[in-house]
């Protein structure tokens, strides 16, 4: 593994990281893409039919799983640093573990029109705001960088990953 982003939802890990791998000439796995894939179902579906419980554990599967396996990047689920095993391992594999940081007014403007996300799904910019709140240490404690990308384009973004 090269690189591993984390961060709250909205906070670009998809973009960033496909944008990444083609600098690196490498593949990226995308967490969600690969629980979807797994599941065959969307992560919406899975949130409903199942509970977020199921939900982490497949996610806490494919981390390990793609830790063992996939050399390149990988872009988690904003929920993948709740679970304490799954901090552990962040903390302590030896790939750089890299937080993208965003504002939450950031935050709800890149994601209010996506539907996709069930734990953000109707909530208001301070509902959100509070979610992330309580997040945000956990996303610090796995973290070996940090860069606020408010004010950055996906691009720039990358240029400070590689930095
Ligand atoms: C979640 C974030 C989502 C997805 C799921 C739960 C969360 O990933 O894994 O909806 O708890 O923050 P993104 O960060 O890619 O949106």
């Amino acid at each position: 593994m090269e690189v591993i982003l984390i961060g709250f939802m909205g906070s670009g890990k998809t973009t960033v990281s496909k944008i990444l791998a083609e600098k690196l000439n490498k593949t990226v796995v995308d967490m969600d893409q690969a629980i979807v894939e797994s599941e065959k179902r969307s992560i919406s579906e899975i949130f409903e039919d199942e509970g977020e419980e199921y939900f982490r554990k497949i996610e806490h599967e494919i981390l390990l799983r793609v830790l063992r396996t996939h050399d390149g990047i990988l872009a988690t689920g904003g929920g993948t640093p709740l679970r304490i095993d799954n901090q552990q391992i962040l903390k302590k594999c030896d790939v750089p573990v890299i937080l993208l940081e965003a504002s939450s007014e950031t935050t709800y403007s890149r994601i209010k029109a996506d539907s996709g996300r069930p734990l953000a799904n109707g909530l208001s910019a301070k509902q959100l705001e509070s979610v992330k709140r309580q997040r945000v240490q956990r996303y610090n404690s796995c973290a070996d960088y940090k860069i606020i990308t408010d004010d950055l384009t996906p691009e720039m973004v990358v240029s400070k990953v590689l930095a």
